[in-house]
C-alpha cells in the first residue's frame, strides 16, 4: 500500500547487513562483499575503481557487508530499466539517511512513488524547469566573480574552501530565500552531515539544521514570500495544505539533495582540469562547446548513487530478485559502460549525444538538474576567463571519504 506522506511511519522493512544474512533466493557466486565506497581501493581512486568494476564484477552481483546488503547494478541498460519502472522498482523506504523513529518524515518527493510523486514535484516546477532557472545565471555569474575576487591576487586557494563549496551554497541560500549570511554556516552544517565519519558530529548537524529550518518554515508560514521554502509552506497537495512533516521532510531533503551533489562534481572537475592542463586549454579555445562539455564532464564525474526496494519479484539479467530486495545503481559504473559510452573513461567532448546517468532519468530524475548544470557551466566560464592556468599544489595528496556522494576533501590550487 502506497505511504500516506501527510501522516508517516518508520519504515518496517528490515535493513539488512553482512554476509551472515544474505536471503535464500541470492546464488552464492553473485555474493561479494566489497562495501562499495568503503574499501581502499576506490577510497585511492573512486571513479578509476568504478569503471573498472567492469571487468572485475558481475554485471548484477549482490554486495554483502555490515554496512547494508543490496544488488548493484552496473549496466546502463540495466540501470536506465530500473529507473523508468517504478511499479518494480520502489522509492518507498528507499533512502538510507537515518530519521528519529520519533519524529519521522519522509524525504519528499525522493521516497514517493507515482502517482502521488507527481503532485509533490510539480510545486517547485516552476523554479526548477529551464526557464525558470535561467532567471538566476546573472546572480550566480556575479556570486562566482565575487569568490574568484576574493583569491585571484593571492596566486592560490584551497578550491572547496574558497570555490567548490561557497559557490552552490550562496545560490541555494537565494533559491531557497534565506540570508546570504549564512553561507558559511550552511557550508560547516553541510560538511558536518554529510562528511564526517562521526555519527556524534552528525546526529549534532541534523539536530541544529533541522531547528534552524523549523525556525524559518513558522517564518515563512506569517511573512510568504516566491522563494522555495515559502512555496512549500503555502503549497496544497489534492486541494488540502501541507502537513508539518510533509513540509520539513521536503524542505530538508533539499538541503540533503541539492549541496554536497555540487560540491563533489565541482571538486571533481577542477581537480580534473587542475591535472589536465591541455585538455582545459582545449576547453578555452572553444567556447561555443561549453554544454557539450559539462554534459561529458557530468558523465565522466557523476557523483552518486540510486536507491531502490523491489515492490514485486523481477528478473533482470538473468538475476533473480525479491520483493523487498533492495538495489542501488552504481551510477558512476553505468556511465563509464564501455557499450554505450567507448573508452569511457576518456573526457572526449565530443561523444555522439547521449543520456547520462548523473542525474538519472525517469519520474525521480534529479529536479535541481538544470540549475547544477547552468551553476556548473557559470563557474566554469568565469574560473577560466580569469584563471585559465592553475596546477595542483605540489606535494598535495587528494583524498576522499566514505559515503553516498563522490568527490575529494580538499582540492589546494597554485596558479
Ligand atoms: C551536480 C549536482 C547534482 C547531482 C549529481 C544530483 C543527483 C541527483 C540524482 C542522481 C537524483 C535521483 C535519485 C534517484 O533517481 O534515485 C537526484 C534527485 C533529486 N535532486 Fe539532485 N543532484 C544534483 C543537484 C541538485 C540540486 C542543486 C537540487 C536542488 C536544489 C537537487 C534536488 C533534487 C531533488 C529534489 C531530487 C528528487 C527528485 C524526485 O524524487 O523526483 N539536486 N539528484
Amino acid at each position: 500500500m502506497a505511504i500516506d506522506a501527510a501522516h508517516p511511519v518508520p519504515p518496517q522493512l528490515p535493513r539488512i547487513a553482512g554476509r551472515d544474512n544474505i536471503p535464500a533466493h541470492v546464488p552464492r557466486e553473485l555474493v561479494r562483499s566489497i562495501g562499495l565506497t568503503f574499501g581502499p581501493e576506490f577510497l585511492a581512486a573512486p571513479h578509476e575503481y568504478m569503471a573498472r568494476l567492469h571487468e572485475t564484477m558481475p554485471p548484477i552481483y549482490y554486495d554483502a557487508n555490515d554496512y547494508g546488503n543490496a544488488w548493484h547494478l552496473l549496466k546502463y541498460e540495466h540501470a536506465m530499466f530500473m529507473l523508468r519502472h517504478p511499479e518494480y522498482f520502489s522509492n518507498e523506504g528507499a533512502t538510507p539517511f537515518p530519521r528519529d523513529p520519533e519524529d519521522y518524515f519522509y524525504f519528499i518527493p525522493i521516497e514517493i512513488d507515482p502517482p502521488h510523486h507527481r503532485k509533490y514535484r510539480a510545486i517547485l516546477e516552476p523554479v526548477f524547469s529551464p526557464k525558470g532557472v535561467l532567471a538566476l545565471e546573472g546572480k550566480i555569474r556575479d556570486m562566482a566573480n565575487d569568490l574568484i575576487d576574493q583569491i585571484i591576487d593571492k596566486g592560490e586557494c584551497e578550491y572547496t574552501t574558497d570555490f567548490g563549496r561557497p559557490l552552490p551554497v550562496s545560490v541555494f541560500l537565494d533559491l531557497m530565500g534565506l540570508p546570504q549570511e549564512k553561507r558559511d554556516t550552511f557550508v560547516k552544517w553541510a560538511v558536518d552531515l554529510l562528511h564526517s565519519n562521526d555519527r556524534t558530529v552528525m546526529a549534532e548537524a541534523m539536530r541544529v539544521i533541522s531547528a534552524y529550518l523549523k525556525e524559518v518554515i513558522a517564518e515563512k508560514t506569517k511573512n510568504p514570500d516566491e522563494h522555495v521554502i515559502s512555496r512549500i509552506v503555502h503549497a496544497t497537495v489534492d486541494g488540502r495544505p501541507l502537513s508539518p512533516p510533509e513540509i520539513f521532510g521536503f524542505v530538508v531533503f533539499l538541503f540533503i539533495g541539492g549541496l554536497d551533489t555540487v560540491f563533489a562534481t565541482l571538486n571533481n572537475i577542477w581537480l580534473w582540469l587542475a591535472r589536465n592542463p591541455e585538455r582545459r586549454q582545449e576547453m578555452i579555445n572553444d567556447p561555443a562547446n561549453i554544454n557539450a562539455q559539462v554534459e561529458e564532464l557530468l558523465r565522466a564525474w557523476s557523483v552518486t548513487f540510486s536507491g531502490r526496494v523491489l515492490a514485486q519479484d523481477y528478473e533482470m539479467g538473468g538475476v533473480k530478485m525479491k520483493k523487498g530486495d533492495r538495489v542501488t545503481a552504481i551510477l558512476p559504473a553505468c556511465n563509464f559502460d564501455p557499450e554505450i559510452f567507448p573508452n569511457p573513461t576518456v573526457v572526449d567532448f565530443h561523444r555522439p549525444r547521449k543520456p547520462i546517468l548523473a542525474f538519472t532519468v525517469g519520474v525521480h530524475s534529479c529536479m535541481g538538474a538544470h540549475l547544477a548544470r547552468l551553476e556548473i557551466k557559470v563557474a566554469l566560464q568565469e574560473w577560466l576567463r580569469r584563471i585559465p592556468d592553475f596546477s595542483l599544489k605540489p606535494g598535495t595528496r587528494i583524498e576522499y571519504r566514505p559515503g553516498g556522494v563522490v568527490g575529494p576533501e580538499y582540492v589546494p590550487l597554485v596558479w
